[in-house]
């Protein structure tokens, strides 16, 4: 047989390095391949570089050139074997490269999430009192002290102002140099709203309230409040008491018995605490009462002209009747394991 030209034999080792680069999966091969093609003291590359000497003056640029071509195709196919080797390693697993996507396999499904069992409560109530006319109104978080106290009717000698019993901030109002507190009740909506509108009002408002309550299984220092207020002419407590009572009707999903027990709020008179009927048992939901004379005044109302009544209950102690939640601190802990049952 013909003894192989130079570039005879350049051609069959690039043929060579083809198919051995090709098989390689393991990091081992690899290495092998790498040491037989590119090895810089034996390798076939380097063998063959030796014997351009040989080449006939006039074709050695040629052969040089070839020879350089030859070097970069294979060195290129070291470099997607470590690629390869890579992949397959960290998928761990011996499908050809050429097999590893497959578009029609079904894909990783994404988890999806839902909403916090509080968040699902207050769309439940808006939902229900929406069907009662009423609408949401909303109101700060950050409040003075005229909307927390003062136009409610809670005289500074009031237990409810104690600055050991609310979260003042450290800094006034900019504008007013007035102090600013986390508002303890969402009964700072009704001022909001009966100052900035005429009766009647028709209105909820749902939302965080904070308190330097200690933590425990029924209270926590932030919680949230369903407020509700209804200014008109000649309204009166019947009208309260079947709000009420056709509101727990809806949320507990049967005929509910609804009592009051005479109470006192500085902002209601008179004021009851408002108890349902639940499982033969009395449950305590909230306060209310018809709006006092004072706070219609407070915000330019006319009390000979209008009366109305108020009610602030706490969603929490909703959210947890109905589904049977027994630690308040349950629902702020963010434990995934929790939430994703309700
Ligand atoms: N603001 C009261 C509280 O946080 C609850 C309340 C009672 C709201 C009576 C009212 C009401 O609107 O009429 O304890």
């Amino acid at each position: 047989m013909a003894e192989l030209t130079f570039l005879e034999q350049l051609d069959v080792l690039a043929e060579a390095a083809d198919s051995t680069f090709e098989a390689v999966r393991t990091p081992e091969a690899l290495e092998e391949a790498r040491i037989e093609f590119l090895g810089a003291k034996k390798g076939k590359l380097k063998s063959i570089q030796k014997q351009m000497g040989q080449v006939e003056k006039a074709d050695r640029p040629a052969a040089g050139k070839r020879f350089n071509e030859i070097k970069q195709a294979i060195e290129a196919q070291l470099e997607r074997a470590i690629l390869r080797v890579q992949t397959l390693d960290a998928s761990d697993s011996d499908v050809p490269s050429g097999e590893i996507f497959d578009p029609s396999l079904p894909g990783n499904a994404c988890r999806l999430g839902h909403l916090h069992p509080i968040t699902q409560t207050i769309e439940e109530l808006k939902d229900i009192m929406g069907r009662l006319g009423f609408t949401v109104a909303d109101g700060p978080e950050v409040e003075g002290e005229w909307y927390n106290f003062e136009a409610l009717n809670i005289a500074e000698s009031h237990p409810a102002r104690d600055p050991l019993d609310n979260f003042y901030l450290a800094t006034a109002n900019s504008n007013s140099g007035l102090p600013r507190l986390l508002r303890s009740q969402t009964s700072t909506v009704q001022i909001r709203v009966m100052e900035s509108t005429p009766p009647p009002v028709r209105i909820i408002s749902l939302g965080r309230v904070y308190r330097p309550d200690t933590a425990d299984a029924t209270h926590y220092p932030m919680f949230h409040q369903m407020e509700g207020l209804l200014i008109d002419h000649q309204v009166t407590m019947a009208d309260l008491k079947s709000v009420l009572r056709l509101f727990a009707t809806s949320y507990l999903g049967s005929e509910v018995h609804i009592r009051f027990r005479p109470s006192f709020f500085p902002f209601t008179e008179p004021s009851v605490e408002a108890d349902f009927r639940w499982h033969d048992e009395w449950i305590e939901f909230g306060g209310a009462g018809m709006v006092d004379p004072n706070v219609l005044e407070a915000v330019g109302y006319d009390p000979e002209q209008v009366t109305g009544f108020a009610f602030g209950l706490g969603i929490e102690r909703l959210c947890m009747r109905r589904h049977a939640i027994n630690d308040i601190r349950e629902l702020y802990r963010n434990d995934v394991r929790f939430l994703q049952q309700f």
